[in-house]
């Protein structure tokens, strides 16, 4: 339990909001335009948000919005750690940036995020990326406008990973949020899991909450400017106020959310199976705003590789949680993750994660083939399955899944449900998208006004991603 403020104090945001005027100074003596800026975000919802604070700096110093790369007189990549892969698409993109570089040397080029918050990923970059001119990790975040500024005026590169990994809480900048009816709201920031395959505690710092006060605000300033769809975000929200004395836990602030005023939807993600409880399900199932859907990831069913993976649950508690969660809101989705290949798996392991999802039967899954994260633990193990082996496990997963996913959503057909408008289609029989309460991708015909309201549809089609119809 550790009570200590770490909201960035409010002088800290004064000197920052200093730097972007000055920012801003620089640029209108450097250019006869508004500069543009473009923000490419990889990775997580929290990397979304981040990225919404980030637009907000950037406003803040004067910048226009491109998505054009090109265009930009500032390129951000906010990046994720979380596969090897995602590392090499960041790579292949930041190396992209050479040639604006050339056409234009004046382009300032910046990598974020959770990929140099690892003293060995900054290093590369410093050493095989020269074009590169500002680094920054997740804990320096709100220091953008210095950052950038330092690097207008000093003429050398400018890296900054430092931070105490116990994290700090930034309030009090504002975000740019992308268009439409739907928006984030970060309620804590980091993880203390330490899951043996994965980096994020490693980059993100440990947990810490917002003050419900805080999250209670924003929520009703967002319910006030129109939003219909609002995700309360943590790497495991059920562990929310845990690591302050006299906050609420998260079924609790989940109730304190219902009550605010509006025509919203609540969702949120992601959480973690050890602190769900029958307390939270029964909140869920009594709050009216609070949609019946939970992404609850299992990463694998064999008991063995739970523990190895430190998730302290094994499976019988896990179907435990769903059959109580189902049993009080019948009507719930759930989705999940899992991780194929984890180092050791064997062939009869893999089968009883197969075994899982036949007896669970979730809506849909986010699939991953182990990845090796250096500097945690699990890149130690023994890994003597080959990578054509964990394709196969991968592929025979996709098929399970996909056929329940199928066989889910053909159920939907001929019913009516209550979705919300959000988006233009991209199939061309189709005018518009929507999401239902448990959060099903809905292609409809219907006016183009309806973007951002409720709507009744009736479902007539189904495929194993998305449902189908009209607007009533
Ligand atoms: N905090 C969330 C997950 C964040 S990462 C949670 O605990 O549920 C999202 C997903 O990426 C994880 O659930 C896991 O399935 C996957 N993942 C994380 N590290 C990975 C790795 N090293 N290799 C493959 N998949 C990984
Ligand atoms: Fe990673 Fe586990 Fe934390 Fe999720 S709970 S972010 S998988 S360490
Ligand atoms: Fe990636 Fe960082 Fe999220 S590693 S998954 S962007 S917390």
């Amino acid at each position: 339990m550790d009570d200590r403020n770490r909201v960035i104090p409010q002088e800290e945001l004064a000197l920052q909001q200093d730097y972007a005027d000055r920012v801003r100074q620089l640029y209108r003596a450097r250019l006869p335009r508004q500069p543009l800026a473009c923000v490419v975000t990889f990775g997580c919802q929290q990397n979304e948000a981040d990225s919404e604070l980030i637009r907000g700096m950037l406003a803040d110093m004067g910048f226009g919005m491109t998505d054009d790369e090109e265009r930009a007189d500032l390129l951000i990549f906010n990046t994720c750690a979380i596969r090897e892969h995602a590392e090499m698409r960041v790579f292949g993109n930041v190396g992209q940036t050479s040639h604006y570089k050339k056409a234009n040397p004046d382009v300032m080029i910046c990598v974020c995020g959770c990929m140099p918050q690892q003293p060995r990923v900054a290093e590369t970059i410093k050493k095989s990326y020269p074009y590169v001119d500002i680094v920054f990790g997740t804990h320096a975040l709100y220091k953008f406008p210095q950052l950038l500024y330092r690097r207008l005026t000093e003429k050398k590169r400018i890296f900054d990973i430092s931070g105490d990994e116990r994290g700090v809480i930034l309030e009090g900048v504002r975000s740019v949020r992308k268009e439409g009816p739907s928006a984030w709201l970060s309620i804590m920031y980091g993880c203390n899991n330490f899951c043996t395959y994965c980096i994020v505690p490693y980059v993100r710092g440990r947990e810490r909450s917002r003050s419900p006060e805080a999250v209670l605000e924003e929520l009703r300033s967002l319910a006030a400017r129109g939003y219909r769809d609002i995700t309360l975000l943590g790497q495991n929200v059920n562990s929310y106020g845990l690591d302050q004395q006299g906050y609420p836990d998260f079924a609790e602030l989940l109730e304190r959310c219902n009550a605010v005023e509006g025509d919203f939807r609540i969702r949120f993600m992601t959480s973690h199976p050890k602190d769900a409880s029958e307390k939270l399900f029964d909140t869920m199932a009594k709050c009216g705003k609070v949609c019946h859907s939970i992404h609850l990831p299992v990463q694998c069913g064999s008991d063995r590789v739970l523990k190895a993976m430190n998730r302290r649950y094994d499976t019988k508690r896990y179907l435990e949680l769903v059959d109580y969660a189902r049993k009080v809101m019948p009507d719930l989705t759930i989705t999940s993750d899992i991780i194929v290949g984890f180092p050791g798996e064997t062939e009869a392991e893999f089968e009883e994660t197969l075994a899982l999802l036949e007896r669970v039967r979730f809506d849909s899954l986010f699939t991953f083939i182990y990845s090796r994260r250096p500097g945690t633990l699990a890149a130690e193990m023994p890994d003597p399955v080959t990578r054509e082996e964990k394709q196969r496990r991968f592929d025979r997963l996709l098929e399970v899944q996909n056929r329940i996913s199928r066989e889910i959503n053909a159920g939907y057909v001929g019913k009516t449900e209550t979705v919300l408008i959000d988006g233009l289609s991209d199939d061309p029989n189709y005018d518009l998208t929507a999401r239902t309460a448990g959060f099903k991708l809905v292609h409809l015909r219907g006016d183009r006004g309806l973007i951002g309201q409720y709507a009744r549809a009736e479902i007539d089609r189904s495929s194993t991603w998305a449902l189908f119809g009209k607007v009533k």
